[in-house]
């Protein structure tokens, strides 16, 4: 469910035609839909409310900090995973205590950031991580708490790019080793285990994985109260995935259904770290036809968002509709699935201006007649969409706007060019002389 629908020939985003704000605001441009995230989280809190989860957003999927306002707002935590995305949370006005910690890699630098900012809990990755982030808590005469990030060597089936749960991949602690760890640490006086973390994979479109991670939870959980570490939460990470090329995407309660018997079995408090399944469906790139134009037997729509916008396509071969914005006349809805053909629409190539060849958007997609300045949408990119853009070929980031019924604020304005070359006027080369 989203709040981009077609009204009068025209896409619009809840009380705004998206052609008024791509006018507005220029283009490429993410537009998101307000109602559209508060709807995501109100599901999750919903199908999870008997177990009172503290739910952490996750801020590696879009950390607009209005977005995270937003979140905040409506009773969210934050999972993050790295100095600049707790600095993101807490500028969105999160307290530390809502906060989680993930990745395999925190400097020193960021542990000390974190603890001065009292993180609610660390997930840890690795033994070394373990005691360091122990040491540096003594250290500042506090204790850390944490959960031990176990790989369940699982096979949630999804993109060999975003798999965290299969053996030999860099996250996690091997399933084997968690109560040696664990035990190594007992009585430990700047560590306190309260918990362990599974982030499974993402985007995961069937609950059977975590049916599978919470029967692996089980026993290691009652293994490490009885080492004597109090365990008090389970965290399930995220990954539930979203409506991409169609209606392909699984309720929240399909996830609870799994989860909510084991929290309840293991008397935890859940946390989850849902980011897509709040976000993704809630943005849309928009972007301008440049040129059309025919090459080796192929068509090829030239607009001006590229794999610096998105990278998704680029980088996973994932599948994001794309449909024009205005639908002049004779151009049919977007087709409910795109592998099949619609009528009045021929193969076409949806590709950027930055000179790669993998810079695409779509590729060999039944796709309306375009011309100069038509506006295409791009659906489902409010997720990892904006938060993996870079500055590639020069290119300025996009802006970003938020809507809300028949209001739009501007959340991120667009890079200028003196933003692109900012950070490398911190010097001149007159050092190294003649
Ligand atoms: N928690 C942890 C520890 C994670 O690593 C992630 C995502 C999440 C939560 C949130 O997962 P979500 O609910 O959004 O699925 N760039 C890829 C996805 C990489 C996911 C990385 N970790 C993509 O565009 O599909």
């Amino acid at each position: 469910m989203d709040h981009f629908h077609y009204r009068n020939q025209k896409l619009y985003c809840e009380e705004i035609p998206v052609s008024d704000l791509a006018k507005e605001y220029g283009t490429p441009i993410f537009i998101y839909s307000y109602a559209t995230l508060v709807h995501h989280l109100n599901q999750l809190q919903t199908a999870f409310a008997e177990a009172k989860p503290l739910i952490c957003y996750s801020v590696k999927t879009n950390g607009n900090i209005h977005i995270c306002r937003v979140m905040r707002e409506h009773g969210s935590g934050f999972d993050v995973t790295s100095g600049g995305e707790m600095y993101r949370a807490l500028a969105a006005g999160a307290s530390g205590e809502s906060i989680v910690y993930a990745g395999v890699g925190k400097t020193d630098e960021e542990i000390h950031f974190a603890l001065q900012n009292d993180v609610f809990m660390f997930n840890v990755e690795s033994e070394e991580e373990l005691h360091t982030i122990g040491a540096i808590a003594q250290s500042l005469g506090k204790v850390a708490s944490i959960a031990l990030r176990v790989n369940p060597d699982l096979p949630p089936k999804t993109h060999v790019k975003t798999d965290t749960s299969v053996k030999g991949v860099k996250f996690g602690l091997d399933i084997e080793t968690v109560l040696d760890v664990a035990r190594g640490v007992v009585g430990h006086p700047g560590i306190a285990i309260k918990g362990i973390h599974l982030h499974l994979g993402s985007p995961i479109l069937s609950a059977e994985p975590y049916r599978l991670g919470c029967e692996k939870a089980i026993p290691i959980i009652q293994s490490l109260r009885e080492q004597g570490h109090p365990i008090t939460h389970l965290n399930m990470g995220g990954g539930f995935g979203i409506h991409y090329k169609k209606q392909e995407a699984l309720p929240a309660s399909a996830f609870a259904e799994f989860i909510l018997p084991t929290v309840k079995k293991l008397n935890c408090q859940l946390i989850l770290e849902p980011g897509r399944f709040i976000v993704g469906n809630a943005g849309i790139l928009v972007s301008s036809v440049l040129f059309t134009k025919e090459s080796g037997g192929k068509n090829y729509i030239i607009q001006d968002a590229a794999m610096n916008d998105l990278i998704r396509p680029t980088l996973y071969d994932s599948f994001h509709r794309i449909w024009t914005v205005d639908l002049p006349a004779g151009t049919n809805l977007p087709p409910q699935d795109y592998e099949v053909q619609n009528s009045d629409t021929f193969l076409q190539n949806v590709v950027g201006p930055v000179c790669e060849s993998g810079d695409f958007l779509a590729k060999d997609r039944f796709l309306p007649k375009v011309s100069r300045g038509t506006l295409l949408a791009t659906f489902s990119a409010g997720a990892y969409g904006m938060s993996m853009s870079s500055n590639y070929n020069a290119r300025r980031r996009a802006a970003e706007i938020l809507v809300k019924g028949d209001k739009a604020i501007l959340i991120r304005r667009r890079e200028t060019y003196a933003d692109l070359i900012a950070a490398e006027e911190c010097c001149n080369l007159d050092g190294f002389g003649e």
